[in-house]
């Protein structure tokens, strides 16, 4: 029996392996709708944390592609009688889904749940990474370009980058496919670890133009003293306008993982706009979260 492969970080990714899933997401946009593989496998996903976007586009993808899906939720699991999160994983990977989708509130070692049956996908855990959405943003990406790699482009991300797995996949995998980052990040939420891209603090620093920007909310949940900013203070700052955008340039595509606050981080005009790709890359998160599938059960 072939092992199944786990995506747990874009370093579990090799080239040829994102050359692939990418092109295999692109064959699936016409496709997905009318395929079925009917592979009789089944995909569980549990997460220990709130999501719309990842869990819903797994389970679309899942079904679209024919296989079959059960759902971990914790309100109605042994967790309200006291159950851990590392003795409720235990249990789930004893029941050997083929795929098994975590999403976690802490950053978590897949190999501690070594399992020759089932492959494990990141959702997001903690701060770490978010591989799926780091996939679908660069896929997106390239799609808008019609290119297979981002060589050269010139890609800014604002925001609150300390607490984001969202930046952290995005840093490895948009400097693999050859973009130029910047990084914009109010001090206190300045990436703890060193990073090949530039940090700057201000928008006066900003040098248009760019090719895309990416906007990150403040993610508070995960801030365990309190928010270091009010949301007047970051949108005042930080968030991104119209008058900002122009300096961007006319050509720069505006990008947001979700959730998203308008009025704080982005303004709605702007996230609505003719610039914005945000819903294509929801739309995308189903083919690319297929392909990845795929990926995992080769
Ligand atoms: N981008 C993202 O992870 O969204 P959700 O939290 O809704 O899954």
């Amino acid at each position: 029996m072939i092992k199944p492969r786990s995506v747990v970080s874009i370093d579990d990714l090799n080239d040829g392996d994102l050359s692939r899933l990418f092109f295999n997401a692109r064959s699936l946009k016409d496709r997905l709708r009318t395929v079925s593989r009917a592979r009789n496998a089944i995909m569980m996903t549990a997460f220990f944390e709130a999501s719309t976007r990842t869990r819903l586009s797994f389970e679309m993808a899942a079904l679209r592609l024919g296989l079959r899906v059960t759902t971990f939720a914790t309100t109605t699991s042994s967790m309200v009688k006291g159950e851990n999160v590392a003795d409720s994983l235990d249990n789930l990977v004893a029941m050997e889904p083929d795929i098994l989708v975590v999403r976690s509130e802490e950053p978590w070692d897949h190999r501690k749940l070594s399992s020759e049956k089932t492959a494990f996908i990141n959702g997001g855990d903690g701060i770490n990474e978010h591989p799926s959405q780091a996939l679908l943003d660069c896929f997106t990406l390239l799609e808008h370009y019609k290119s297979d790699d981002l060589s050269g482009r010139r890609v800014l991300i604002i925001g609150d980058l300390a607490h984001s797995r969202v930046a952290r996949s995005n840093i490895k995998l948009m400097t693999r496919l050859g973009a130029k980052l910047t990084l914009l990040a109010p001090p206190v939420f300045e990436l703890a670890e060193e990073s090949s891209a530039r940090t700057i603090f201000s928008f006066s620093d900003v040098d248009g133009p760019y090719d895309a920007v990416m906007c990150l909310r403040m993610q508070k949940e995960r801030m365990i003293t309190g928010c270091a900013m009010t949301d007047g203070d970051y949108f005042s700052q930080y968030a991104l306008t119209s008058k900002r955008l122009e300096h961007l340039g006319k050509d720069c595509v505006v990008m947001h993982p979700g959730p998203m606050n308008c009025g704080i981080e982005i303004d709605y005009a702007v996230a609505n706009g003719p610039q914005s790709l945000i819903l294509q890359q929801v739309r995308n998160g189903v083919v690319v979260r297929a392909a990845l599938l795929e990926h995992c059960l080769a």
